[in-house]
């Protein structure tokens, strides 16, 4: 799987593609090796692009919601692929592809749904409302065999909660490199609050 050993996955809304390449040198002066740059700004196509050519950094595509955009992508450099939700013609492109998918559940159906389509790996969004480390409890019951990505209100006050649960393989979230702070080129903040995430968790 792409994202073994990360932990943190930074969901990252770019105006700028000329930010990507420095947000990225911030992530991994402080510990974090990959990002997900969404589709919500006409900037991330290029920016995943520029990114794909950063030596030990995995660059994802979010905010993903047709197949085609999964072509998009995946020709500008994802190496794995969310999506908010769940819809079947997205991962199925995904998965054609040989992209990694990490659809994003929020209800039982859909995990079941998911698991259907061979996933194992799941977003699970809006973590924080849909009742956290709970809600993936709660989960477990039934479905043992998956693993999420909370993501959704994750923050770095309870990021280690939810690591700490053995159904959760990785946390998603803006706050590690939030819009405003790439917007402002704080990359020393961005570093920071990175290193300061990573060094809140036990290896
Ligand atoms: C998202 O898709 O926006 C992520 O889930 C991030 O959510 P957050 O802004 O609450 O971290």
């Amino acid at each position: 799987m792409i994202l073994d050993g990360e932990r943190f996955v930074p969901v990252v809304v770019l105006d700028d593609p000329a930010r990507a390449v420095p947000l990225a040198e911030a992530l991994q002066r402080g510990g974090i090796r990959c990002a997900e740059i969404t589709l919500r700004t006409p900037a991330g196509i290029d920016a995943i692009a520029a990114l794909r050519e950063v030596p030990d950094f995995t660059v994802g595509a979010g905010t993903v919601l047709e197949p085609d955009d999964v072509d998009r992508v995946f020709d500008a450099g994802a190496r794995f692929v969310v999506s908010p939700g769940l819809a079947d013609d997205v991962v199925e492109r995904a998965q054609a592809l040989g992209v990694e998918v990490i659809p994003g559940v929020a209800t039982a159906t859909e995990v079941q749904r998911a698991i259907r389509l061979g996933l194992d790996r799941l977003k699970l969004f809006p973590a924080g409302p849909l009742g956290g480390t709970a809600a993936i409890r709660a989960l477990a019951g039934p479905f043992p065999g998956v693993r999420y990505l909370p993501s959704g209100g994750v923050t770095a006050a309870n990021a280690a909660e939810y690591l700490a649960s053995p159904h959760v393989f990785a946390v998603s979230g803006s706050w590690m490199a939030t819009r405003e702070l790439i917007a402002a080129g704080d990359f020393d903040a961005i570093a920071r609050i990175s290193r300061e995430a990573v060094g809140g968790v036990a290896p």
